[in-house]
């Protein structure tokens, strides 16, 4: 029997596709040190999503992600698929796949018989084990190679070979932890293309780990954003890139001009450095920690160039800049700029045609209130 990737892609994910809801309820794990490596985390990830756990090292994200699969026991609160309590219920009756960065292969098995594996686990009959293997060998473009040794595997072919077993057994959700943290950049962003296919075409729910941000605005649906145990911000890609509620949201994904405000609420308008700045109140983050210490974030793309003052819109928010380099990125140039009188670091892309910078020139940079964003700091 033929199949294409899409045949393969129906029958690998026939049970998946209908899709397995994940759902953490103030889920808390202590490991008895200072601090709970996972600390009262609530989070539902829809039927067939792909939900990316991104966050720097030690975050949590590796714990959360061995709790929904059952090799880590919680402290406090419960994990859910599809309505149904698992907190208690043991990995292997949890079917969950799992993808590491290690693909952790059998080396003296073959491609077909380490894919082939979970089946005859599973006491699957051989027919039906042939069948299934070449399906799901096609679907992530190994056919052809049922005889190989991992040995004699690339990396990459390797992973796609864990990938392969990962999902042969159609789990309810596949949670993958930084499996591509082992590869070089190239082959890397190659197989970024190939996760996303294949999530598109099995349809299954997806729970990636990755301290890489732009991995996960590549892959992703929606990204949780960790940071020390608990969750920062919960969004699409853009909406964590466009709408920050935190500086270290701000911070994580993207490059930004960060001005920061102090102490009390912004009003109408606020002053740094001895610029009066407008507010526009739908930049404003909802998040409580604005009111205490805020900042404001404006991403280097919504920052424009003027020769001087005379040249800056009226209602643009404005400071004076010095630039202390530029970089040639191709398709545009980034000023690196010390802004103000206390010569803070910043930062704004230009395009070519819009003249010669050197460094030394003293310029003015502004912006609209509109693309600024107010948040916690
Ligand atoms: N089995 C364990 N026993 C004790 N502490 C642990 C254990 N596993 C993790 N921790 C601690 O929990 C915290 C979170 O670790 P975790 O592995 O979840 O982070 P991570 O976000 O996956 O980091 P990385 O990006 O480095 O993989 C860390 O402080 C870590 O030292
Ligand atoms: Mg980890």
């Amino acid at each position: 029997m033929t199949t294409t990737p899409e045949t393969a892609a129906r029958t690998a994910g026939s049970s998946a596709r209908s899709g397995t809801e994940i759902r953490l309820d103030h889920v808390t794990k202590d490991f008895g040190l200072a601090h709970p490596a996972v600390d009262d985390i609530s989070l539902t990830i829809q039927p067939g999503e792909f939900m990316t756990l991104l966050g720097p090292s030690g975050s949590g994200k590796t714990t959360t992600l061995n709790l929904i699969a059952g090799f880590e026991t919680l402290t406090v609160g419960t994990i859910s698929l599809n309505g149904t309590d698992v907190s208690d219920v043991p990995p292997h009756r949890r079917n969950l796949g799992m993808l590491f960065q290690n693909y952790a292969l059998f080396p003296h098995l073959t491609v077909a018989q380490n894919v082939a594996y979970p089946l005859r686990e599973r006491k699957m009959p051989k027919q039906e084990i042939a069948r299934k293997v070449a399906e799901v060998l096609e679907l992530v473009q190994l056919t052809g190679r049922d005889d190989h040794h991992p040995s004699q595997l690339s990396g990459g072919q390797q992973q796609r070979v864990a990938l392969a077993r990962a999902i042969v057994f159609e789990p309810r959700a596949l949670l993958l932890d930084e499996p591509l943290g082992a590869l070089d950049r190239n082959l890397r962003s190659a197989l970024q293309a190939e996760i996303r296919r294949i999530h598109r075409e099995v349809g299954s729910t997806f729970v990636f780990v990755t301290h890489d941000q732009e991995e996960a605005m590549n892959l992703s649906d929606r990204i949780a954003l960790f940071n020390n145990g608990r969750i920062e911000q919960v969004g699409t890609p853009q909406q964590l890139y466009a709408s920050p509620e935190t500086l270290f949201t701000a911070r994580f994904l993207g490059d930004s001009n960060v001005f920061e405000l102090g102490q009390g609420a912004p009003g109408g308008s606020v002053v740094w450095d001895g610029e009066t700045w407008g507010i526009d109140p739908a930049t404003v983050s909802p998040h409580p920690g604005v009111r205490a210490n805020s900042a404001i974030v404006v991403r280097p793309e919504d920052v424009e160039v003027a020769a001087g003052r005379d040249e800056v819109p009226s209602g643009a928010n404005a400071v004076r800049a010095t630039v202390r380099d530029v970089e040639y990125m191709g398709s545009y140039r980034t000023l690196l700029l010390s802004m103000g009188e206390r010569g803070l670091p910043g930062r704004t892309r230009v395009s070519p045609l819009r003249g010669d910078y050197a460094i030394g020139d003293r310029i003015v940079v502004w912006w609209r209130p509109a693309s600024q964003r107010i948040v916690a700091a």
